[in-house]
């Protein structure tokens, strides 16, 4: 197996002269950077003969690379996060539908394109996090982060965060975008702080006392059990958690996923490639590489991620959340939240 970070010319035309076309390769463009997923590519390659080569850099570096490339790119697969991503790989025309029983019947309708174009392998909860002895009634909805019970108390990233939008751009695709803009007023307004930093940074405000309830990704949460997270493991039973909107639409949800390039070269080779990732040793890794949850039913998942618990996902397509990318970033605008 190859391995490239670096995101030069010359390194492209090295993969592009000696491999694109070659039978038993593979050229995978990933954003995906976990340990873990080593092991999911030497799988592949041992049970296949299949080269996979690989370029990894930022999700918006390798679209605009595939862009550049056009027709002669080597790409044949593009995996990435969050459905906003692949909404927007797919609306560039980066992507082409595929056919594959195997996807069909193993990932869920709402965690796919519709048109086959791309498909989710693992997936995250945007979830509440309070702190257990300052937060009597934690918030059970999306909703409640609006309640001005909550005044001064939540923290939250900004709206060019990418996980901030898809959140809002559910609310959106269920409620509106009146309602949306209602409930992105109420939570600027219950801010215990300016929107700063990361996920893992809203976790860590908790323990430091300046949050009482933040908004955050399943794994980074996860992560900071299964390994040292600093600021946070220390003193992280201290913290704890909703599954927000049980009793209804279920908890948002967003992924990560791939699709076969437009102009792949190894486009048979990518078809067993994403059908690889949707078997059951391959969900597993795939979602512990980064402490996610398989979207496959039934395939393992960490001790670290089953004690989160069972949850019910909310149903809507993912693809929603890209639709409604630029409604969510309007109506953060329209309430003026950072
Ligand atoms: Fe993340």
């Amino acid at each position: 197996m190859r391995i490239q970070t670096l995101l030069s010319s010359l390194a492209l035309a090295a993969v592009t002269a000696t491999s694109a076309f070659a039978e038993g390769e593979l050229n995978l463009y990933s954003s995906r950077h976990y340990d873990t997923d080593e092991r999911l590519y030497s799988d592949f390659e041992a049970a296949t003969g299949i080269t996979i080569n690989r370029i990894e850099a930022k999700a918006g570096a390798l679209m605009e690379r595939m862009r550049v490339e056009g027709q002669n790119s080597p790409a044949d697969i593009l995996l990435t996060v969050d459905a906003g991503n692949l909404w927007r790989a797919h609306e560039a025309g980066l992507f082409q539908p595929i056919e594959s029983d195997v996807l069909t019947d193993r990932i869920p309708e709402n965690l796919r394109a519709p048109d086959g174009s791309w498909y989710a392998f693992s997936q995250r909860a945007r979830m509440i996090f309070y702190a257990k002895d300052r937060v009597e009634n934690p918030p059970q909805r999306y909703e409640d982060l609006a309640d001005p019970q909550y005044k001064g108390m939540i923290c939250a990233r900004s709206s060019s965060n990418i996980y901030m939008q898809s959140l809002l751009a559910s609310i959106v695709s269920h409620a509106g975008q009146e309602a949306a803009t209602a409930w992105t007023q109420g939570l600027y307004d219950n801010l215990a702080r300016k929107p700063q930093g990361g996920d893992t940074d809203q976790l860590r405000g908790i323990l430091s006392g300046e949050c009482d309830i933040v908004i955050a990704n399943s794994y980074y949460f996860a992560r900071a059990l299964r390994k040292p997270v600093k600021g946070l493991s220390d003193g992280i039973d201290a913290i704890g958690w909703v599954f927000p909107n049980q009793g209804d639409r279920g908890t948002h949800v967003n992924i990560s996923g791939g699709g076969v390039a437009a102009h792949a070269p190894n486009r048979e080779n990518a078809i067993r490639f994403l059908d690889y990732l949707a078997s059951e040793s391959a969900q597993a890794y795939f979602s512990a590489g980064n402490d996610e949850f398989p979207v496959v039913a039934g395939s393992d998942v960490s001790a670290e991620v089953a004690a989160l618990g069972d949850f019910d996902a909310d149903s809507l397509n993912v693809s929603e959340l890209g639709v409604h990318q630029k409604d969510a970033q309007i109506t953060y605008d329209r309430v003026g939240y950072p």
